[in-house]
């Protein structure tokens, strides 16, 4: 049996327009699946909508629709654009999926009868676009500290989850163990949250209708983040009598998100987790935001870039490659059209298409285009051969570390490298002189085998460049794709027939697409 992999992104609200923000997870999620897959892995990679509470029915109701219909049209969207993204998810959750509701009754159920939930009644002051409740002292300059909009003091009965029990076991997950990183937010989390003291947690609502309704009293609607963080495991079956996924994948191994959903994540999920006696998630990952013009791009701001698109003019995997370099570790970046264009002529054009483009042409012309063997090796290959023999390694480390951008770029980097031993070993020279035509041969060879190892890595990464290389070096073998065969200089690829074909990144004109895209 294989390895198992379990990875999650957070289950996106279905209240506007989707935008890059989305993007950059899903993207992520979806090169870390297709890595573990490609190593052989048994990926289950979940994703989806959390689609209940009173923010969205109070925008279907001003819309004039009922609230399923209003979600309905938004997935489908949503589920166009991971299609067009190429997203390679294993199952998509929509909150309101029938056996997702009874499920989160159930578990509701099981904690009421466990003693860690329990009926009280509420009093403070609550935002309603982020259904929170806060205290006086929580409020910065009186307004909801997460959203900064008015709060209005509300009292209501509800239904409490026992989050205070948990807090020393919480402090010795989040400080004695990795299962938040970066590290970084560890501070922020102990310091901010769960150093001042637990407060427990108000699970159900009275003021609205939509959403899963508490079991035993169905006055009372499941609060959205008990039914919205369920998803991880109730995807899976728990609770269900078909629960073999939720003996396979579980506890997941990667939940993605960005910071602001951190404390949800980190300090309420695994809390209703050990009330459930059901085992921890191994990692929690907040990555950084995707700022646009300086504000983390965002439905309600409107500042958001259309990712249909960018991809219509730019192609899928220009998006995706700048979706994956553009945040460094945990840390938040900026996107503007100036950059994202410099990016992919940069590194896809100027580097990697470069490279690809001179490597085929000049070995049709030198060897009529049969990749020669590589007779007569000297010092002059050694940095070169070295490079392409770590390069596997150093990816695989950096996605272990998840550092994503820096694996991509180091991808990126072996092709500049490889373009340097073009211009040094020159061989446009070696060509004219027949007592060379050895050491031509073995530079092309390196070449070509640089540009397939390349093109290996790239796999889990872009989903159209790596087979579009494979079919120019005329790779049709499966062998010659696979993980393991990366910066090996297998004897199989000499003698294969080399073709140029399209142009793989088009150099682009920056002011040319920035007026074009700022007429969009
Ligand atoms: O929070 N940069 O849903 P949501 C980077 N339903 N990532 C971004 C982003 C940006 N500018 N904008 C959005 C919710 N994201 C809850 C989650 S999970 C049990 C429930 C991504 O629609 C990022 O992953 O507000 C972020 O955490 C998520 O979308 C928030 O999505
Ligand atoms: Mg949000």
């Amino acid at each position: 049996m294989n390895k198992k992999y379990y990875i999650t992104t957070p289950i996106y609200y279905p209240s506007g327009n989707w935008h890059l923000g989305h993007c950059y997870t899903t993207v992520s999620c979806d090169a870390l699946a297709r890595f573990k897959r490609l190593q052989g892995y048994d990926v289950y990679y979940l994703t989806g909508t959390d689609e209940h509470g009173q923010k969205i029915e109070e925008r279907a109701k001003a819309k004039g629709m009922q609230p399923k219909e209003f979600v309905d049209s938004l997935v489908e969207d949503i589920k166009k654009l991971w299609e067009l993204l190429d997203i390679n998810y294993t199952k998509f959750i929509r909150t309101t999926d029938a056996d997702h509701e009874k499920a989160v009754g159930k578990i509701f159920s099981k904690l009421y009868e466990k003693g860690d939930i329990y009926k009280s009644s509420y009093e403070g002051w609550y935002c309603t676009p982020c259904e929170s409740y806060w205290t006086q002292s929580q409020l910065v300059d009186g307004k909801c500290p997460d959203c900064g909009r008015d709060v209005q003091i509300t009292k209501e009965d509800s239904y409490f989850f026992r989050l205070s029990k948990y807090q020393d076991r919480l402090i010795g997950l989040l400080t004695k163990t990795d299962f938040l990183q970066p590290k970084s937010r560890v501070n922020e989390m102990v310091n901010n949250f769960l150093k001042p003291g637990l407060t427990d947690l108000s699970v159900s609502r009275t003021s609205f209708k939509w959403g899963v309704p508490v079991p035993f009293d169905p006055d009372h609607v499941i609060y959205v983040w008990i039914d919205a963080l369920s998803n991880y495991i109730t995807a899976l079956g728990y609770t269900s009598e078909n629960d073999e996924d939720f003996k396979t994948y579980w506890p997941a191994d990667l939940h993605m998100m960005a910071k602001e959903i951190i404390r949800f994540h980190s300090i309420i999920w695994p809390a209703v987790l050990m009330a459930l006696d059901v085992p921890l998630p191994k990692k929690v990952f907040g990555h950084g935001w995707l700022l646009f013009g300086g504000d983390k791009m965002s439905k309600s701001k409107g500042n958001v870039v259309d990712p249909f698109i960018l991809v219509d003019r730019y192609g899928l995997d220009a998006v995706r490659y700048y979706l994956l370099s553009a945040l460094p570790y945990g840390m938040d970046g900026t996107y503007t059209n100036e950059t994202f264009i410099n990016k992919i002529n940069t590194d896809l054009c100027n580097t990697l298409g470069n490279l690809v483009s001179r490597t085929i042409a000049m070995t049709e012309q030198y060897f009529d285009s049969v990749i020669p063997a590589p007779v007569k090796k000297t010092e002059q290959d050694d940095f070169i051969v070295q490079a392409i023999k770590d390069i596997y390694g150093k990816v695989n480390q950096m996605v272990e570390d998840l550092e994503i951008n820096k694996a991509v770029e180091e991808i990126i980097k072996l092709t500049e490298y490889a373009n340097k031993y073009i211009d040094e070993t020159a061989p446009w020279k070696l060509a004219k002189e027949p007592e060379n035509k050895d050491r031509l041969s073995t530079v092309m060879y390196n070449l070509c085998e640089c540009i397939r190892t390349t093109a290996v890595v790239l796999q889990p990464f872009l989903t159209r460049t790596p087979e579009k290389i494979f079919e120019q070096l005329g790779i049709t073998k499966d062998n010659l794709k696979a993980f393991e065969s990366a910066g090996t200089f297998p004897e199989d690829l000499i003698g294969s027939n080399v073709h140029k074909t399209e142009i793989l990144f088009p150099r682009l004109n920056l002011q040319k697409e920035l007026d074009e895209l700022s007429k969009l």
